[in-house]
């Protein structure tokens, strides 16, 4: 019986969300974070909610600090069933205002930190005939403006994901890939960008969003149940998805149009 999960940045938002649907079918849970407070407070709700399980701190931009994290799943649960690669972080601005530095860590956080993650786990993964989830975005698929470098690792998420499937289905290992528009939750703590106009664009993004992290975390559970491999929360999303997939210009052109309100809006902000 399968019932042993872990999942990084479990300490708020989504991953925190995902924590307490598995909890409520009583797994046992591995949450990771670079946020003790955030983990102690998940620990204890996941307790509330008919789970249980172990923090422990965890930096996915360390490869170190993920095997070590794996070693403890071995040793207390036996190994491990699921693995859900959400840890991430926001960032925003256009190309040409975006540093290097904000690239290098964008793509360390958002994209090397699931490479890593599932890398760490994959020995774990072939004992168990286990399951992958990564967290991607939206922006893996619709590459809005003013936000390259998260659409860059998002979509490097989905290119990964869609390389394990295939690579992986021989050793009977699932892996899905979840791809939410924006909600409201702690991401844009993290945000990193050249200008503050950008990051109170971005806020009111996640605050537009119809559903929640708790509505997302139950459509991924009921969709890694069907098997389903992109995984999409958002009607919006999935209609925007279908659009792109029938007619990308159409998307490009609006995408364009966004990308030329957000320079107008962001010269009279800022
Ligand atoms: N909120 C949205 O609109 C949205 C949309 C699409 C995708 N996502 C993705 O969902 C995932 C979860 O984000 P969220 O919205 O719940 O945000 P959140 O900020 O509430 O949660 C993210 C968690 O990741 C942790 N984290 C950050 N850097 C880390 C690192 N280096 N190592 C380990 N943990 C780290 C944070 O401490 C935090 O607890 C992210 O991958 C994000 O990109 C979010």
């Amino acid at each position: 019986m399968q019932n042993r999960i872990m999942i990084t940045g479990a300490g708020s938002g989504l991953g925190r969300e995902i924590a307490l649907r598995w909890a409520r079918e009583g797994w046992r849970l591995a949450l990771s974070d670079v946020s003790d407070a955030g983990l102690q407070e998940t620990l204890s709700l996941v307790r509330k909610a008919g789970g249980d399980g172990f923090v422990q701190r965890c930096d996915v931009r360390d490869y170190s600090q993920l095997t070590a994290f794996a070693q403890a799943c071995e040793q207390k649960f036996g190994g491990i069933d699921v693995i859900v690669n959400n840890a991430g972080v926001a960032s925003g601005g256009f190309f040409g205002e975006l540093s290097l530095e904000d690239w290098d860590w964008q793509i360390a956080i958002n994209l090397m930190g699931v490479v890593k993650g599932c890398k760490a786990f994959l020995p774990l993964l072939e004992q168990s005939k286990g399951t992958i989830i990564n967290i991607a975005s939206m922006a893996a698929l619709m590459q809005g403006p003013a936000m390259s470098n998260y659409n860059v690792a998002k979509a490097g998420v989905v290119a990964l994901s869609e390389s394990l499937l295939v690579e992986l289905r021989q050793q009977e290992i699932a892996v899905h890939v979840v791809c939410p528009s924006f909600f409201q939750t702690n991401l844009l703590d993290s945000f990193r960008g050249p200008t503050p106009a950008m990051k109170a664009q971005v806020g009111k993004l996640l605050e537009s969003s119809p559903i929640t992290a708790s509505d997302i975390a139950e459509y991924v559970y009921d969709q890694v149940g069907k098997g389903e491999f992109l995984i999409l929360p958002h009607e919006q999303g999935r209609v925007a998805w279908q659009i792109k997939q029938q007619n990308p210009q159409a998307l490009y052109d609006e995408m364009a149009n966004m990308a030329d309100k957000m320079r107008a809006k962001s010269r009279s902000v800022g």
